[in-house]
């Protein structure tokens, strides 16, 4: 049985000898029935959750790309600086290599890797992942505009989809990646899974290339996450706007407020939307009504910070041995590169 389908949405398929995006089945959502069960899950639960990937609709990923931009928060400026320093020696590092981007979005970090494999000089392939068919479409166009030569085979689905359907690859050798932190939104358990997964994807002697954000002083921390603009607000209630639109809601955002802070129990900042007063909301699509008490809140994301030591351990344990890690001065963020290992 096969998970696999080809193209089947004909506005946003592209294919030319060396330009394919191909769509995994069911990572269509408006198709997918069990679109929302995860949203019916978080909300009836106590305390209630949502999952982080309803921040990204169209507006979500457009107030991502500006808190990118604020100055409250380094992560992507952090990695990006650690990328345009060691781009190149991650390249001589690999050698040849079919690079395959899990959640590339943008594509924007990716440039430098792809200038470092240029320069190289040897052939490469760009495989880039996204669950939006849209984004990876649009980068995909825009990095063939950039770079004329460039073999790109995208796959649209999930991590676990596209992992899956990795099959060996005619490069020498293959190097996934997984940048921005965005690790961070897993739990512990999730990560050990996600961690096997990339482990089962590779041959022996295959890298992997991990960036992830590390502990730092709580007040720098909270600063990110609760930046002067309101930009992370706005991102925040932005969930409910989605919900709204994809499930026939009526969250009134007006209702709601952000809130975010440092658990250092857990290492982790912890997005809220807090109930400013008793109510009832109904999604109607998925045949739910949800009460809230005044200021009951809903988790809509964890974003786990890392010690270095041990992510270098844990992916040693995984089986994925770490080769080096590159930081910025102040080690804000953290830059791993893994190589799965011979013998398990
Ligand atoms: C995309 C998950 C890495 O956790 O910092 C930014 C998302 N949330 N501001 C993060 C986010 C609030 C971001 N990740």
């Amino acid at each position: 049985m096969s998970n696999f389908s080809q193209t089947v949405n004909q506005d946003l398929s592209l294919s030319e000898e060396s330009l394919q995006i191909d769509y995994l089945s069911g990572s269509n959502l408006l198709s997918n029935s069990l679109d929302g069960q995860d949203v019916i899950l978080g909300l009836t639960q106590t305390p209630k959750t949502l999952p982080a990937r309803y921040f990204y609709n169209q507006r979500g990923s457009e107030l991502f790309e500006q808190i990118c931009e604020l100055p409250e928060y380094y992560p992507t400026r952090t990695e990006a600086q650690i990328l345009q320093q060691y781009a190149q020696e991650i390249a001589q590092m690999t050698g040849a290599c079919e690079l395959v981007e899990l959640g590339s979005g943008s594509s924007t970090k990716t440039r430098l890797l792809l200038d470092a494999y240029q320069a190289l000089g040897s052939k490469f392939r760009y495989v880039p992942i996204d669950v939006s068919g849209e984004i990876l479409v649009e980068s995909a166009r825009q990095l063939r505009q950039d770079y004329p030569k460039l073999d790109i085979q995208g796959l649209v689905g999930t991590y676990t989809q596209a992992m899956e359907k990795l099959t060996p690859s005619s490069f020498p050798s293959r190097l996934i990646f997984f940048l921005g932190s965005s690790l961070g939104n897993f739990s512990s358990q999730d990560c050990d899974r996600f961690f096997s997964q990339i482990k089962a994807a590779l041959d022996a002697g295959e890298y992997f290339l991990l960036g992830v954000d590390l502990q730092k002083p709580k007040h720098l921390l909270e600063a990110a996450y609760n930046d002067s603009q309101g930009v992370t607000a706005q991102f925040n209630l932005n969930m409910l706007e989605h919900l709204n639109q994809r499930f026939a809601g009526n969250f009134d955002p007006k209702l709601f407020e952000h809130w975010a802070f440092y658990n250092e129990e857990f290492n982790q900042i912890e997005m809220h939307l807090r109930s400013l007063q008793s109510q009832t909301v109904c999604l109607e699509a998925l045949n739910l009504k949800i009460k809230f008490e005044a200021g009951e809140t809903i988790r809509t994301e964890i974003s786990r910070k890392f010690d270095k030591d041990e992510m270098k351990q844990q992916l040693q344990a995984q089986g994925l041995k770490p080769l080096t890690v590159w930081t910025d001065p102040k080690q804000w963020f953290g830059l791993f590169l893994a190589q799965k290992s011979e013998v398990n």
